[in-house]
């Protein structure tokens, strides 16, 4: 549950990347078994690549779609930290995500802006309605004019005022499994005028940007930083 009792405590903003739900069992984008490691990104996450072979991208991303579903996929300990901190904190707490998958919403996170899209909706190629969805998704669906909700390589990130407005906002800034090497969100860092933290199994592209590092496993290490963060 999200409350804000109001304090001189700081509006937090979580960044939050592959690398958190790395141990929820769902693979990383770059790095050994990554998950374009089978397939160049341009070949799966494109405009182009869509118009050039929509069943290649549709079914790349039903095997994601399956994958997020299937029953050993859930929040790990640093998912429900994050959830934690949101309920305990007396000031508002954004979470930013370039996740797709919902397992933010599933340790019962509020407040999540899903930056890059959403596994589990599609979106109407004409009208630009956005639905829920579990199932496959393929030229087919519906009235065959669907494409996954997901935002791909050159379009633009979603609810770009929402996170211009958080960051500006904030006070401390914590960033969570990203490589960094993806903007607008690897410049984040920039924005939030105060002190920020990056926590991450190595050092990243960005490291040098953060106030502080906390090198090892987010779901290991993020929970005890909550604890002194709320104490
Ligand atoms: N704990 C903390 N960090 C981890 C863990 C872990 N258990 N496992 C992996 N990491 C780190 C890796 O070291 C790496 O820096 O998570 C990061 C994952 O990087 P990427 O796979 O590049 O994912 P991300 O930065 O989220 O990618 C950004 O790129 O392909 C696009 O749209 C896609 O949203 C994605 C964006």
């Amino acid at each position: 549950m999200c409350r804000h009792l109001g304090s001189n405590r700081p509006p937090i903003v979580i960044l939050t990347g592959a690398g958190i739900s790395a141990e929820s069992g769902l693979s990383t984008f770059r790095g050994d078994g990554g998950l374009w490691a089978g397939h160049r990104v341009e070949d799966v996450a494109s405009p182009s690549a869509f118009e050039r072979d929509p069943d290649l991208v549709y079914e790349f991303y039903n095997l994601r779609r399956r994958n997020l579903l299937s029953i050993d996929v859930k929040p790990n300990a640093a998912h429900k930290a994050l959830e934690r901190l949101q309920s305990e904190w007396s000031e508002r707490v954004t979470i930013i995500t370039q996740n797709v998958d919902d397992l933010h919403e599933r340790a019962g996170s509020c407040n999540v802006i899903h930056m890059h899209g959403e596994l589990l909706k599609i979106r109407h190629l004409d009208s630009g309605e956005v639905r829920s969805w579990n199932d496959d998704c393929d030229g087919s669906t519906l009235d065959g004019r669907w494409r996954p909700h997901i935002v791909w390589f050159g379009e633009a990130i979603l609810e770009a005022a929402a996170i211009s407005e958080a960051l500006m906002s904030a006070g401390l800034f914590l960033c969570i499994g990203t490589a960094g090497q993806v903007y607008p969100a690897a410049g984040f860092v920039h924005e939030v005028a105060g002190p920020s933290v990056e926590f991450n199994i190595q050092g990243t592209a960005i490291s040098k940007s953060f106030s502080a590092a906390v090198l090892g496993s987010a779901a290991e290490h993020f929970p005890i930083f909550v604890d002194a963060l709320l104490k």
